[in-house]
């Protein structure tokens, strides 16, 4: 039988929908947004007859078994607790919650009703973040000691005047919608290790300047730069932007330096396609490795896979699925403390 799933929340939503059609052992059963036009619009584009215009409505229908949270931030915490509570795995958006402690919530809710609950740390899915990973899964990069990981915009702030630039609903700016992603990627290529200590600092001159010409709301930072301190030595530079006068449009890259190896994942053209680099010294000579995308013509080649087909083959297998929770939480502490430290202007302790 089909794992019956809801998505909730149909902007990136849809893409959650998609996901899970490239499954064959699941089926989208409902889907949930309060804009009436966006729920037909999605519903008749997937063939999805269950609509809901509230997302408890869909939650208490116990028409699913995995639900999808792809709402704003400010509800992640809240509807996701409920789907849990309802016997439904939940696969939530990222940032996993608006702080810590709303995260912590949500993990001793799955705890509670020995439910999945799964962050969409979508960058991880990309083929050449899984070749890299491999690369280190076999020693290549030795003991990890340093990573940089950024992802800039010179002006992409998302929706602007909308709920993204709204501290209330949003928690923060970039950081916490972009840098998210590559905080994770970096730790999750380190191998998430143990925080020590975090310096910040923001700044929002560009965005602020824009809000007021425009008379829209705008309560976020446009620039964050964090640094990462980890128990072993190793540390992490981070950026995140929706506005800089730089030249990319739009820039992401991760680097991790290890004692064998170096790496780096980052964007092509300033787009939404990747390529991996691999760097080591062999016998005194030194190599560049580049990733390149052929799968399908090697034996056993990995075939490309999203976060949604990925948690609905972990349930259907009875494995531990990747981008748990307890990595979602990790990561909004080290968020929680760039924010403090950007705020008192001092480093903070985990
Ligand atoms: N993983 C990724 O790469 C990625 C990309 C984009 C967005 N996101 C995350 O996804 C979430 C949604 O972002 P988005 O870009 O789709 O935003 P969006 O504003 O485009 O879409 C959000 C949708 O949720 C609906 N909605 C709002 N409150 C709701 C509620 N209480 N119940 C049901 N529906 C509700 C809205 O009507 C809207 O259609 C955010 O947490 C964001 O950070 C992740």
């Amino acid at each position: 039988m089909k794992i019956p799933v809801g998505v909730i929340g149909l902007g990136i939503g849809k893409h959650h929908i998609e996901g899970y059609l490239s499954n064959p052992n699941c089926t989208v059963v409902a889907i949930a947004d309060t804009d009436k036009t966006r729920l037909e619009t999605v519903g008749n584009q997937y063939g999805i007859t269950n609509r809901f215009l509230s997302a408890e409505a869909l939650i208490d229908s116990d028409l699913c078994q995995v639900i999808s949270v792809a709402t704003p931030n400010k509800f992640h915490r809240e509807l996701s607790i409920r789907a849990l509570e309802k016997g439904a795995h939940v696969l939530c958006e990222k940032p996993m919650a608006m702080n810590a402690e709303e995260a912590r919530s949500m993990i001793e809710a799955a705890q509670r009703t020995g439910k999945r609950i799964m962050i969409n740390f979508s960058y991880r899915f990309t083929m050449p973040a899984r070749a890299l990973k491999k690369r280190i899964e076999a020693g290549d990069l030795g003991e990890a000691y340093y990573g940089r990981s950024l992802w800039l915009r010179r002006r992409g702030m998302p929706g602007f005047g909308g709920w993204f630039g709204n501290k209330d609903l949003a928690g923060g700016g970039p950081l916490i919608d972009l840098g998210v992603h590559r905080l994770d990627l970096a730790l999750w290529f380190m191998g998430y290790p143990e925080v020590d200590y975090v310096a910040g600092a923001t700044y929002a001159p560009i965005a602020t300047e824009i809000a007021k010409r425009e008379h829209k709301p705008y309560s976020v930072e446009d620039l964050a730069v964090g640094f990462i301190r980890f128990k072993n030595g190793a540390s992490l530079s981070l950026e995140a932007s929706w506005a800089g006068n730089i030249k990319e449009n739009e820039l992401m890259e991760t680097r991790i330096l290890g004692n064998k190896g170096g790496l780096v994942h980052r964007n092509i053209g300033e787009g939404y396609q990747f390529e991996a680099e691999f760097f080591s010294e062999h016998e005194g000579f030194q190599w560049d490795e580049r990733y390149h995308e052929a799968s399908g013509w090697a034996a056993g080649s990995p075939k490309p896979d999203t976060a949604m087909s990925h948690f609905i083959d972990a349930i259907v297998e009875g494995i531990p699925h990747e981008a748990d929770g307890r990595e979602g939480l990790v990561v909004m502490h080290i968020l929680d403390a760039l924010y403090r430290s950007a705020e008192i202007g001092q480093p903070v302790k985990l």
